[in-house]
C-alpha cells in the first residue's frame, strides 16, 4: 500500500490549479443514464472515483469516451484544463448497479433516480456503512416512492420499479440531503407534471446539476435555493456542460498555504463558492485576495482559533472539517469544531494528535488548542478528507511524516504530491507493494 513521506515546516509558494470538482462529476456523469443522446462533460478531473463511477455506467450500457487537452489549450471555463469526457448510453444494457461496484464509493447509488425514470426500472445494491458513519439512503427511497416508485429490499438490493411514468409530487426532505437532492432532482425531469422538492440542498454541485439538466431540456426553476421546480418533459436531448471548480479542493490547498504561513494562488478557481470557509479563514488572520485567474491566500505567524459548525451548504462543509482541524491545532489560542452533518467524523482526532495537537472531543464537538510548532510522526489514514488533513498537519510540522494508507487520497485529488511540490513541499510517495 503506498506511503506519502514529507519532509514539513516548510512555507509553500506558487500556483496550484484548481480541478474540476468531484461532487459535480459524479451525479453529471449518472444523468448522462437519461438520454440516449451523448452528454459531452468538460474540465473533468481524472480521479479514482470518477473511474469507478464510468466503470458503473459501463455496466448499464455506457460508451464512454474521454480526451486530454493539449499543452496550452483552455477549456469554455476561465483557466480550466481538465478533460473532455463524453458519455452515450443508446441503449440500458442492465439496470442493475451491483454491490461490487456499489460498495466503493456511495455516490454509485445516483444511478438510481435515472434509471428509474428512463427505464421503469432499477436494481441498485444497498452502499452499506462507510469511515465517517452509517449513510443511509432512506431519504432518496422515500421520495422516490412519493413519485410512483414501488420500493422493495431483498438480498442487499434495493428493487424499484415503476408500472408506467413516475408522477409528479411535492416532496419536503426532512433533512438537508445532496444525493437525495440530486436523484430527485433526475429522475422528476422525466415524470409527468410537476415535482417541487422542498428543502433541497443549494451546493454549487447541484446547482450545475440542474443548469445541466436544462442544457438536456428538462424545466427546472428555482436553482440555487431550497425550492426547485421541475416540470417534467418526455425525454432529454444532447448538451455539452463544464463541471464546476473543486470547492473542497480549493479550500484544502486554500490551508496549505495558511497552515505553512505561505503563499498560494489558487487558478480557476472562485471564493463564491466557498464564501464560509475564506470568511473563517479571514478572521483568523489568513489573507484572502480574489485575482483575476483565482484567489491568494498567504499567511504570516499568530493566526487565531476561530470556531466553526459544520453545516448544510452554504454553511462551513463537513468535507473541510478535518482540514480546518489541521489549521486550528496550529493557530493561537482555542477554538471549538462542530460536526453536525456526520456522526463520526472525528477520525482523524487521534492521528493529528500524534503530531502533538492538543485536542477535545466532547459529543459532536472538538476543542482544539493551537501549538506554535508540531511535530511530524507516522500516522494512518482513514477517509478520504481525514487523509489530506494528516498531509496538511506534516506539511506544517517539523521532520519527518509518514502518511499510511493513502489511497484514500486518490478518491478525491488529482496529482496531490505534484502540486504541493511545485510550491516548494518536501513529499513523495512510497509504493508499498
Ligand atoms: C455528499 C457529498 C459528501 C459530503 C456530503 C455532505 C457527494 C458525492 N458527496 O454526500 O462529500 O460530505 O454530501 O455535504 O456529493 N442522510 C440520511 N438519509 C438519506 C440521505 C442522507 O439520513 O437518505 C443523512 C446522512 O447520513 C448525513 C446527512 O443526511 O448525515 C447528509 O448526507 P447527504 O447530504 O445525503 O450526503 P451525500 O450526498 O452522501
Amino acid at each position: 500500500m503506498d506511503s506519502i513521506r514529507i519532509r514539513g515546516g516548510k512555507p509553500l509558494t506558487g500556483d496550484i490549479a484548481i480541478g474540476g470538482a468531484k461532487n459535480a462529476a459524479l451525479p453529471l456523469m449518472a444523468a448522462s443514464l437519461l438520454t440516449p443522446e451523448p452528454l459531452t462533460l468538460t474540465n473533468m478531473p481524472e480521479l479514482a472515483d470518477i473511474s469507478t463511477m464510468g466503470n458503473l455506467l459501463r455496466q448499464h450500457g455506457a460508451r464512454i469516451d474521454q480526451s486530454a487537452l493539449g499543452a496550452g489549450e483552455c477549456d469554455d471555463e476561465a483557466g480550466a484544463t481538465g478533460r473532455t469526457t463524453t458519455l452515450r448510453s443508446d441503449k440500458i444494457a442492465s439496470v442493475t448497479a451491483p454491490y461490487d461496484l456499489v460498495r466503493r464509493m456511495r455516490a454509485s447509488v445516483l444511478v438510481l433516480g435515472p434509471l428509474i425514470a428512463r427505464c421503469g426500472e432499477a436494481k441498485v445494491s444497498l452502499p452499506g456503512g462507510c469511515a465517517i458513519g452509517t449513510r443511509p439512503v432512506d431519504l432518496h427511497l422515500k421520495a422516490l416512492e412519493q413519485l410512483g416508485t414501488k420500493i422493495e429490499l431483498k438480498q442487499g438490493y434495493v428493487h424499484a420499479t415503476v408500472p408506467k411514468r413516475l408522477k409528479g409530487t411535492q416532496i419536503v426532505f426532512p433533512k438537508v440531503t445532496v444525493g437525495g437532492t440530486e436523484n430527485i432532482l433526475m429522475a422528476a425531469t422525466l415524470a409527468e407534471g410537476e415535482t417541487v422538492i422542498e428543502n433541497a440542498a443549494r451546493e454549487p454541485e447541484i446547482a450545475n446539476l440542474a443548469d445541466c439538466l436544462n442544457a438536456m431540456g428538462a424545466k427546472i426553476s428555482g436553482i440555487g435555493s431550497g425550492t426547485l421546480r421541475v416540470t417534467g418533459v418526455e425525454r432529454l436531448h444532447a448538451a455539452k456542460v463544464a463541471v464546476i471548480p473543486d470547492r473542497i479542493e480549493t479550500g484544502t490547498y486554500a490551508v496549505a498555504a495558511a497552515i505553512t504561513r505561505g503563499r498560494i494562488e489558487l487558478k480557476g478557481t472562485r471564493i463564491e463558492l466557498l464564501e464560509s470557509v475564506f470568511s473563517a479563514m479571514k478572521q483568523a488572520g489568513v489573507e484572502i485576495t480574489p485575482t483575476s485567474s483565482g484567489i491568494v491566500v498567504a499567511a504570516k505567524n499568530g493566526l487565531a482559533g476561530v470556531d466553526v459548525m459544520t453545516e448544510p451548504y452554504p454553511g462551513f462543509p463537513t468535507d473541510m472539517q478535518a482540514q480546518w482541524m489541521a489549521l486550528m491545532a496550529t493557530a493561537s489560542g482555542a477554538s471549538m469544531i462542530t460536526e453536525t452533518i456526520f456522526e463520526n467524523r472525528f477520525m482523524h482526532v487521534p492521528e493529528l494528535t500524534r503530531f502533538g495537537a492538543d485536542v477535545n472531543v466532547h459529543g459532536a464537538s472538538a476543542i482544539v488548542r493551537g501549538r506554535a510548532q508540531l511535530s511530524g510522526a507516522p500516522v494512518m489514514a482513514t477517509d478520504l478528507r481525514a487523509s489530506v488533513s494528516l498531509v496538511l498537519a506534516g506539511l506544517a510540522a517539523s521532520g519527518e511524516t509518514m502518511v499510511n494508507r493513502v489511497y484514500h487520497l486518490d478518491r478525491g485529488y488529482e496529482r496531490l504530491e505534484q502540486k504541493l511540490e511545485a510550491c516548494g513541499a518536501e513529499i513523495e510517495r512510497l509504493g508499498g507493494g
